[in-house]
């Protein structure tokens, strides 16, 4: 009898993982309804809590789905993106922002990040990973599979998506180089020149320009990305492609660039940077952000985010990589050493030297 309950509450147990592991995209989804009703912005602006009347007047929902918003209430309050608190005395519950969702509003927030990833031309390809499985590798990467086209070439043809992407970049740019200049400061310290390539609309240049004034910085992107630069920021911006060459410089910035390529390309990236930069005791430097998976955290969300990102980048081919898959591609391209700061989350600081 015993062992029988243990049997069937093991069973049931599996089945509620087996559920927890089915229903997850829901909980993104919901999280994209959040966005494009812009649930938290409503929040903010009524103080950082709201009853779910104010929430469904501001974002002029039809008084018919009140009870629905509710449900989507309740999902984002479980996964940790909204907090409820109910007042005693049968009161409306208050929603209120969590440190999580206070990411998603004010100037320097999140948002543009989380709507690219979630928006369908991101999400969709996911739905055939299991067919993309079955072809033999490089081509096509999971972006072509589903849409014909590489995630770049479809940004150079199509401006809304284009915008899509650099937005996400320049908010992610926002949010983690303020940390990377604060927490690693001895990085950019001492360069004369910096080139950011394959640095978009040029927002991790402009926060390493204004935080070290001595520091003169360079983008280099593809064509249709440097046609689309602010003026006025103080970064001088060129159109390039970092296979053919990277314009002379002290230091080589990338920041979330070369996980999006397979290993013999990134060989290739990094040699086109040995060549622009003088010697290590000249202060020839690459500067590296992207994730080191397997770096020794305990803690598993950190750990699952970084697989999951790792799985996400088969989206263009890329991939994240342990620190022996980063050092094999250091040497590879005739660099001679490496120093890992992990000190960005779930991504880190990677300094390498001639
Ligand atoms: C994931 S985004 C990262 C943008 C920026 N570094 C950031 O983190 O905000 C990759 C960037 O690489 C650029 N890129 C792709 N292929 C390139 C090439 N062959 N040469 C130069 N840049 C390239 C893309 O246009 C895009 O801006």
């Amino acid at each position: 009898m015993a062992l029988t309950m243990s049997t069937n509450q093991a069973l049931l147990d599996a089945q509620l993982e087996l559920w927890h592991n089915t229903f997850g995209y829901i909980k993104s989804m919901a999280l994209k309804s959040a966005l494009d009703l812009r649930i938290a912005d409503a929040i903010h602006s009524h103080g950082g809590g709201a009853t779910l009347p104010q929430i469904g007047a501001a974002v002029k929902l039809h008084p018919s789905k009140i009870p629905c918003l509710r449900r989507l209430m309740r999902v984002l309050a479980a996964s940790g993106i909204l907090s409820a608190q109910s007042p005693s005395g049968g009161a409306e519950p208050v929603y209120a922002l969590t440190p999580v969702s206070r990411l998603l509003v004010g100037s320097q927030n999140l948002a543009p990040f989380t709507a690219m990833i979630l928006d369908p031309a991101f999400v969709s390809p996911f739905l055939e990973l299991g067919t993309w499985f079955q072809n033999e590798l490089p081509e096509p990467c999971v972006f072509k599979h589903t849409h014909g086209r590489t995630l770049w070439e479809h940004a150079s043809r199509d401006a809304t998506f284009d915008a899509l992407v650099n937005d996400s970049m320049v908010s992610d740019s926002h949010f983690i180089m303020d940390i990377a200049i604060k927490e690693c400061p001895g990085a950019f310290q001492g360069i004369s020149f910096l080139v950011d390539v394959g640095g978009g609309l040029g927002a991790a240049a402009q926060a390493i320009s204004k935080a070290f004034p001595g520091v003169k910085c360079s983008v280099l992107d593809l064509d249709h990305v440097v046609a689309k630069a602010p003026s006025g920021t103080g970064v001088q911006y060129i159109a390039g492609d970092m296979f053919e060459s990277v314009p002379p410089a002290d230091a080589i910035f990338f920041k979330w660039v070369l996980h999006d390529w397979g290993k013999e390309d990134c060989v290739k990236i990094l040699k086109n940077c040995k060549k622009a930069i003088p010697p290590r005791e000249d202060g020839g430097k690459v500067i590296i952000i992207d994730i080191v998976v397997e770096d020794g955290s305990s803690n598993s969300k950190h750990t699952e985010t970084q697989a999951l990102f790792d799985l996400y980048m088969t989206l263009v081919n890329g991939m994240e990589r342990d620190e022996q898959e980063w050092k094999s591609i250091f040497f590879q391209a005739g660099f001679s050493d490496y120093k890992i700061s992990p000190v960005l989350g779930a991504r880190s600081i990677i300094e390498v030297y001639p």
